[in-house]
């Protein structure tokens, strides 16, 4: 069996948002962080970092925050925006407050809009990320739409075409797959991430989207008891998922 890979005390503490170096150091000093039943009190001892470190190790009596690689699968509220930057409410706020000062930090998977709920990913992992995100992988997502007007029957031929060019865009969008159900409301299979590019396709076609939710990311599925505004860790066999 390998080894698993070893972090120094302080230095873990501090990169899950524990505190600065002093103050982490500090609580191991006090015999607050306790491995395997028994209380560290050297900042500077090697401790194994593996995902099942919450059952090893605890903080005040607290199980340790998960280390990095990290992946979370989030159902995204409406009204929350997924950006650092963007003002307003972000999906970071309803974490933990102690990751925001997580090293590396945590982004999410592409964005979702602040009127578009669902299937969000968010992680530190940068090799995950790309895998999920490179256009070269053609990892489909699903949308939920509920459309203005009803659908004309064209738009399943435009969206398949391969030729749709968006406004301002000069390269056409891979074909994409529209699953009717019902007047006004369709399934629609993408596998790129443009901006805006479900509510963008609809207005192409003639038609606005008056509500969006995504519950799909490639093999992985939001599952039905995560509620809005919930999240949970991702496991490694649900994140090869959204690969088959
Ligand atoms: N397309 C959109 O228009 N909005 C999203 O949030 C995602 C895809």
């Amino acid at each position: 069996m390998s080894r698993p890979p070893m972090a120094r005390l302080d230095r873990l503490l501090a990169n899950l948002g524990y505190g600065s170096r002093r103050e982490v150091t500090a609580l191991v000093r006090a015999g607050k962080i306790v491995l395997d039943g028994k209380a560290l009190t050297d900042p500077g001892s090697k401790v194994p970092v593996t995902a099942d470190l919450p059952s090893q190790m605890t903080i005040h009596g607290a199980p340790v925050d998960p280390p990095s690689p990290l992946t979370l699968i989030m159902n995204k509220p409406l009204g929350v925006v997924c950006s650092h930057k963007e003002a307003g409410r972000s999906v970071y706020e309803l974490l933990p407050h102690r990751w925001r000062a997580r090293m590396p930090g945590l982004s999410t998977v592409g964005r979702l809009d602040k009127d578009t709920s669902g299937l969000l990913l968010i992680t530190d992992d940068g090799a995950f990320l790309h895998r999920v995100i490179s256009p070269r992988n053609h990892v489909i997502k699903r949308y939920k739409a509920q459309l203005d007007r009803p659908l004309t029957g064209d738009e399943t031929a435009l969206f398949s075409s391969g030729t749709l060019m968006l406004e301002g865009e000069s390269d056409p969008l891979e074909p994409a797959q529209l699953l009717p159900t019902g007047e006004r409301s369709a399934d629609l299979i993408i596998t790129e991430g443009r901006y805006h590019q479900v509510r963008r396709m609809f207005a192409a076609a003639g038609n606005h989207v008056i509500a969006l939710h995504r519950d799909q990311i490639g093999g992985l599925v939001l599952p039905a008891d995560l509620e809005p505004g919930a999240w949970r860790i991702l496991g490694l066999a649900a994140q090869d998922a959204i690969f088959n």
